[in-house]
């Protein structure tokens, strides 16, 4: 096992998993843990540490999500190799540590006692309750009897046809997207399909343009494909046009229907002349559409997609927000440049995507049971946005400022004061309420931003919503986050 000899303090109030983050990124910073050295799994490292799992796992956790590790299936996390010269931004102390204060927050972590919080706001979770369970367990039979047993093989390398076809007819029909059952490559989650896009697109882009605040896996993502990244000013309208033209980038990132975490929507003409720039300079657009079926106000906004007459938008969905996380299932449309590039490498990619899920998620596209239940959870997830909304605007003063409500399972929370997001996050976790600080998504800091955190509001049932704002309230009162 490699050397480490971290400094663990139980008295010094800062939590485990943070010191131990802290100490394995600055060796790995500072070289002394070479790049591709592998660290030990966490139940080697918590029994040599003396620890419990958990501030180990948090802590590998948070410096996978920040690029200082990277994961190889099956066979562990290894040392990053860090390219200090690139020009994504490596992230300040401060914000590393901004950022350090919610491990995770897909998923369900006490930022500081490893427990659950009570009322979790994390962006990730849907509303499991309403998952149609029974439907899928008979569909998923019906893949596994003796006739489909051909699912028990590797399957199409592209994803399986089926399932192509019913993706095509489903994003036509949803997102106004045009494209053949040919074009579209399935994926296990949207990094993976990303991860590949990326490899497509290195070799005619070095220099990629992107909203200025990203998820973490796609900060992550930049920063291994070793791109020249031009973070570009968020406007009210979405990315700031001038910046991508002075960018000299050949590719751009977007999330125009629900900007990840932002919220904002990408104007109508920024979309025109965001594709005039495309066509102009031949450059790729990579248009995000992870939430695009969750709009509750004005009128559906179709896909950048829908709008492309030149080949030159990438479109990248997935089916963890519509139905759940767990199948892993995504998906990438190609133009048929990059198909064709695809299909001439195809031998190096292998398909994630299990047979067995994309099966029963073809069977229940069609047999219309998908369609309705995307309907359904339009109008279960409009219900908790609206009670998350009234909620604050009832225990919250004129002061606090929601953005980004249109759309998706998430919103953000503005707090004008004197007190920084940490505090606002700390506060919270001690009344029991996980909320994230936007800032951990910045590609570079911002230094007079007020406040502001991320409420996902998918998996808390209505009354959990409520409840939790209460809390969240009473804690940013105690703290002189804001008075009444
Ligand atoms: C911007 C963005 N894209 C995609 C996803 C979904 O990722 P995946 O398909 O890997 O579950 C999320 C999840 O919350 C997200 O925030």
């Amino acid at each position: 096992m490699i050397d480490l000899m971290p400094r663990l303090d139980e008295t010094s109030g800062e939590a485990l998993y943070m010191q131990l983050y802290r100490y394995i990124r600055d060796e790995i910073a500072a070289g002394r843990i070479p790049a591709n050295v592998r660290l030990p799994s966490i139940r080697t490292l918590s029994a040599y540490l003396g620890v419990s799992r958990s501030p180990v796992a948090l802590a590998y956790e948070q410096l996978l999500a920040e690029g200082y590790v990277n994961s190889r299936p099956r066979s562990g996390l290894y040392a990053a190799e860090l390219d200090t010269s690139a020009s994504l931004e490596v992230q300040t102390e401060a914000a590393a540590e901004r950022s350090a204060v919610s491990p995770s927050p897909k998923r369900a972590y006490h930022a500081s006692q490893d427990e659950p919080f009570r009322y979790d706001f994390g962006y990730g979770s849907v509303d499991i309750a309403s998952f149609p369970l029974a439907k899928w367990r008979r569909l998923m039979n019906r893949c596994l009897l003796p006739e489909n047993s051909r699912l028990l093989l590797y399957g199409d390398l592209q994803g399986e046809p089926e399932l192509r076809a019913e993706i095509a007819a489903y994003l036509h029909h949803m997102r106004g997207v045009r494209c053949q059952p040919e074009q579209i490559v399935v994926g296990a989650g949207t990094y993976h399909s990303l991860d590949l896009l990326f490899q497509l697109l290195r070799e005619d882009v070095a220099c990629i343009a992107s909203e200025e605040a990203v998820n973490d896996g796609v900060k992550a993502l930049f920063g291994q494909f070793r791109f020249d990244c031009r973070p570009l000013r968020l406007e009210s309208d979405g990315i700031c046009l001038e910046e991508l033209q002075a960018s000299g980038a050949q590719a751009v990132y977007v999330t125009p229907s629900h900007q990840f975490p932002y919220g904002m929507t990408l104007s109508a003409g920024k979309r025109l002349k965001l594709l005039q720039w495309a066509k102009e300079r031949r450059a790729y657009i990579v248009e995000n559409d992870y939430d695009g079926e969750f709009r509750y106000s004005g009128r559906p906004i179709p896909s950048l997609q829908s709008l492309d007459d030149d080949g030159r938008v990438i479109y990248v969905g997935t089916f963890s927000r519509a139905l759940t996380p767990a199948f892993r299932l995504s998906y990438l449309v190609l133009p048929p440049a990059l198909l064709a590039r695809f299909r001439s490498r195809r031998h190096s990619y292998d398909q994630l995507a299990s047979p067995i899920f994309q099966m029963t998620q073809q069977l229940f596209m069609q047999s219309g049971d998908f369609g309705r239940h995307v309907r359904k959870m339009r109008s279960v997830y409009h219900k908790k946005r609206d009670a998350l909304l009234h909620a604050v605007r009832d225990a919250f003063p004129a002061g606090v400022e929601m953005i980004g409500a249109d759309s998706g399972l998430h919103l953000l929370l503005r707090v004008r004061g004197d007190k920084n997001e940490a505090e606002l996050v700390r506060a919270a976790a001690r009344e029991g309420v996980g909320v994230y600080p936007a800032s951990a998504y910045r590609l570079r800091p911002e230094s007079d931003e007020a406040p502001t955190v991320l409420l996902g509001f998918g998996g808390l049932s209505e009354t959990d919503i409520r409840e939790g704002v209460r809390h969240l309230a009473r804690a940013c009162m105690e703290n002189g986050i804001f008075s009444k």
